[in-house]
């Protein structure tokens, strides 16, 4: 059993020290830090020492002690790998876990890992020769010294179609290889290198490693786009990771804070200013996910995006998404400059911490930003303003932030706070999660009998939406059906559809195959059926759809274990985790995964 590098960082990020070592030890604060009686050697006074900021624990008198995962295993006497599976259970932290030794999936990132760190090398050296001037003359006017650009691995991408290819293909990689991580491209003239003649910021994951490039061009010019970012991969997802985390994350937890930024110039920019806590969502607007990540590092965020009207515009939203999640969030102001990087040429360090210093509570930001969008001098206005304010009021989950916030908006707006608390609070509860295929309690497959047959619900499910639904039936008769009643049925109304457009389904009563107790049941399926709205009709196709795809991908990723190829198995994975997450553009995903099925198919046949 193993478990992934990259979820044992996780583990350890999500895991609070205090927690795991007060399960057995009894703790008190003391100072920045707790004490208590040390489990590892017969302790009179408190010499155990527990730093929640540095998230180890140490006895200082007979040495013992370690990170929330080795001090779990040298308490239970465990092994490390097993701390880790008990502690992800008990503190319900997602990991993943093979009873196999995966050690073939494991080689194959580790390639790919060590590709992108040559890559990332490659292009670093590429900036410092001869036709990487322009882009290095570039950087440097833009205010970043040769120092600066060569510790963070910027970098440069030649003007060539396949100067990467060729190279990389000489050390050894396979265009396979270079297809995963996205680093070429297949056109319909064959392969070529993703990025040319651009400025190569790489993207690292939280360990440092990495996992992606954004790519600057160099010319200022309408008809191409100005960053071109490497498109998810097996080693990298936008949404889920973010840009800038500087040493593992070390110095957010430790300053416990981040600034939060538009831009990987505004990034790079703060961070050769010493705000080394900088970080900047990929080329898309913040996600819910980038907001669990950031939160293992710290609860509190800055906000500096952009002053234009888009920029605060997001300050909105990403306030929202990161409110959610508990952030106590502050948001900046740049008077006289576009963004943190031109705040910071113009103006300099202390400038910048003054303007840290006075940024606003986000509450007061949005009292200012609704102020200024609303007309308060009417009642209509004044209205539109309290109801603004229902997205922000819904995600609160703390009822001392409720409280405070509603009595700041009374007193800002001269109304009764009982209204404001009915409108905000009470007609303002957050919408439970739609139902969701993927709950493990809902359907999906179990075995239920009815009247003798046996049909699994999923079957159920899409048989009465067949009766009613033509386009699902077609879907539907498509799919390796179990139940041999289902599959009759489901004949004979292919059948019936062919002849009719209309009532295919209510002319099954009379079928002279069907027996009286298959009739029963189709009359039951067929009244509630016929009973759906269009509106549950088309949530029920949705569920359904979903459904169905998930068993695809699971059969082939069965398949993917039996022919031994982890990376088609790895990918038939992350299709998975997104279809979990997706709720509108499954067809999209379908589309994907069809593609994705051919080209492995193909493969084989070479
Ligand atoms: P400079 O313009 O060089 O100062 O870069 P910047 O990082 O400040 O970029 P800007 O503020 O214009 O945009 C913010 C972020 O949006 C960038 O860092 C990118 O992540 C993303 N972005 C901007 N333009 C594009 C684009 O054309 N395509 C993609 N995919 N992302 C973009
Ligand atoms: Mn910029």
């Amino acid at each position: 059993m193993k478990v992934r590098e990259d979820d044992i960082e996780k583990l350890l990020n999500s895991l609070k020290i205090v927690d795991v070592v007060s399960e057995v030890v009894e703790l008190k604060k003391s100072g920045a830090n707790y004490k208590g009686l040390c489990p590892f050697h017969s302790d009179t006074s408190p010499s155990f020492t527990v730093s929640p900021q540095k998230n180890i624990a140490k006895c200082f008198s007979c040495g013992a002690g370690g990170n929330p995962i080795s001090f779990y295993s040298q308490y239970h006497k465990i092994g490390f790998t097993e701390a880790c599976v008990e502690l992800s259970k008990k503190y319900n932290i997602d990991i993943h876990y093979d009873k196999k030794n995966n050690n073939q999936e494991e080689k194959e990132f580790e390639k790919l890992y060590k590709l992108m760190e040559e890559a990332r090398d490659y292009f670093s050296n590429n900036i410092f020769d001869n036709q990487g001037k322009e882009a290095f003359e570039y950087l440097s006017n833009r205010g970043l010294t040769a120092q600066f650009i060569k510790e963070n691995y910027i970098g440069f991408s030649y003007n060539s179609w396949d100067k990467l290819l060729n190279d990389f293909t000489q050390k050894g990689y396979t265009l396979e290889d270079l297809l995963n991580v996205g680093l070429i491209k297949k056109g319909d003239k064959g392969y070529y290198d993703t990025f040319r003649n651009r400025i190569m910021f790489p993207i690292t994951n939280a360990s440092g490693k990495t996992i992606a490039f954004g790519g600057r061009t160099l010319e200022d010019r309408k008809d191409i786009a100005k960053y071109l970012n490497s498109s998810d991969t097996v080693l990298f997802n936008k949404r889920k990771n973010l840009y800038g985390f500087k040493e593992k994350g070390t110095f957010i937890r430790k300053k416990n804070y981040s600034i939060l930024m538009e831009g990987y110039m505004d990034v790079l920019k703060a961070h050769s200013f010493g705000f080394d806590t900088a970080i900047a969502s990929l080329g898309t607007a913040f996600t819910s996910e980038q907001g669990e990540l950031l939160k293992r590092y710290s609860s509190n965020v800055i906000i500096a995006y952009d002053m234009d009207d888009a920029g605060q515009k997001a300050v909105e939203r990403t306030g929202l998404i990161l409110k959610e999640h508990g952030f106590n969030i502050r948001v900046i102001h740049f008077e006289d400059a576009k963004d943190p990087d031109e705040y910071l040429n113009k103006f300099g360090k202390d400038k910048f911490l003054e303007r840290v210093k006075e940024s606003k509570e986000i509450f007061d930001f949005l009292l200012e930003y609704y102020s200024r969008e609303y007309d308060l001098s009417n009642l209509i206005g004044k209205q539109n303003f309290v109801l603004a304010f229902k997205p922000f009021f819904s995600v609160l989950e703390k009822d001392i932030e409720k409280a405070l916030y509603l009595g700041k908006l009374a007193g800002n707006l001269d109304i009764d706070k009982s209204f404001l608390e009915k409108e905000l609070i009470e007609n303002n509860k957050k919408e439970k999660n739609k139902y969701n295929s993927f709950d493990e309690n809902k359907i999906v497959i179990f075995e239920k009998k009815s009247n003798n047959f046996q049909i699994n619900s999923l079957e159920e499910e899409s048989l009465k939406l067949s009766l009613v639904s033509k386009e699902f039936l077609d879907f539907f008769a498509e799919k390796d059906i179990e139940s041999s009643f289902v599959k009759k049925i489901i004949k004979i109304l292919k059948d019936e559809s062919m002849l009719k457009s209309h009532n295919y389904a209510t002319s099954i009563m009379e079928n002279s195959s069907l027996d009286e107790d298959e009739k029963e049941l189709v009359l039951i399926y067929l009244t509630s059926s016929m009973t759906l709205e269009e509106r549950k009709k088309e949530e029920l196709n949705n569920h359904l759809f979903k459904d169905w795809f998930r068993l695809e991908i699971e059969n082939s990723m069965n398949y993917a274990k039996e022919v031994k190829n982890p990376m088609f198995h790895y990918k038939l994975k992350l299709m998975l985790e997104k279809l979990k997450n997706e709720n509108e553009f499954v067809k999209n995903l379908y589309i994907d995964f069809k593609n994705l099925v051919k080209e492995e198919a193909n493969e084989r046949v070479y």
